[in-house]
């Protein structure tokens, strides 16, 4: 009886295990960043970089009247993905407006977008190199990083990232500077007036918390390296 128990017990727990390893199996398109305009991987990573979740609706952007929602599709053999936009209003992208699709093809190198616009840090100017990948690991090791997620624990697979790579400088106005980076493990962001390396700590590990830009009351954001 007890014997019976436990192994109809081991059973169930295989057959979730097995039902959570195919449900996790979740596409990203990548925009991996590069100083260059030909997104030369010799030369090293640089700048703003991107992950998106494919086949989701989310939101991406600051304050409310300026986010906008989307859904990516995949072309055949992964060789594309389309950014379908939707409206601020529009949180379960119920009415499409083809006109503003944004197709990146695999493979290419583009202008890195501004999907990080915070309208505090304008992106600083870098290249992308666009690629399909199921459950990524691919960022580099030390960048700092703000993922958003729905869920106030911040586990479950991602909505969407960005990060930028370690010592990026941001200049606005004009006499501040910011300044983001990981070290063992740990992000900062430093805050500079005057120059980039008078710099005093701003900003530590955000841990998951709530969107503090609150354009969406069920987003949460996780600064990590
Ligand atoms: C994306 O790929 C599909 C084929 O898989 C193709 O039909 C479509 O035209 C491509 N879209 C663009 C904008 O290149
Ligand atoms: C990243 O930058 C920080 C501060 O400049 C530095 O301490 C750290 O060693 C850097 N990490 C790598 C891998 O270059
Ligand atoms: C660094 O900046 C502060 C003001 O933010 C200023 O008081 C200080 O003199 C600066 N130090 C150097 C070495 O420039």
């Amino acid at each position: 009886m007890k014997i019976e128990k436990i192994i109809c017990f081991l059973s169930i727990i295989l057959i979730i295990g097995y039902a959570t390893i195919v449900v996790e199996s979740v596409y990203y398109v990548e925009m991996t960043p590069y100083a260059d305009d030909a997104c030369t991987v010799e030369k090293g990573e640089s700048g703003v970089g991107y992950a998106f979740v494919v086949g989701e609706c989310f939101g991406v952007g600051s304050f409310a009247p300026i986010v906008n929602n989307y859904i990516i599709t995949l072309g055949d053999n992964n060789n594309n993905a389309t950014f379908h936009q939707y409206q601020s209003s529009d949180n379960a992208c119920s009415q499409a407006n083809p006109i503003y699709d944004v197709t990146y093809q695999s493979g290419s190198c583009y202008n890195a977008p501004e999907y990080a616009d915070n309208n505090m840090y304008p992106n600083i100017y870098n290249y992308v190199l666009v690629s399909i990948k199921e459950n990524p690991t691919s960022m580099p090791q030390y960048a700092y990083k703000f993922t958003q997620y729905i869920d106030s624990n911040c586990a479950t697979n991602p909505q969407w990232y960005f990060f930028y790579t370690n010592d990026t400088v941001f200049h606005y106005g004009n006499n501040d500077f910011s300044k983001f980076y990981c070290d063992e493990g740990e992000p900062y962001e430093l805050y500079c007036e005057g120059s980039a390396t008078n710099c005093t700590v701003n900003d530590q590990s955000r841990p998951c918390s709530r969107n503090v830009w609150a354009w969406h009351e069920h987003i949460y954001f996780l600064a990590s390296c």
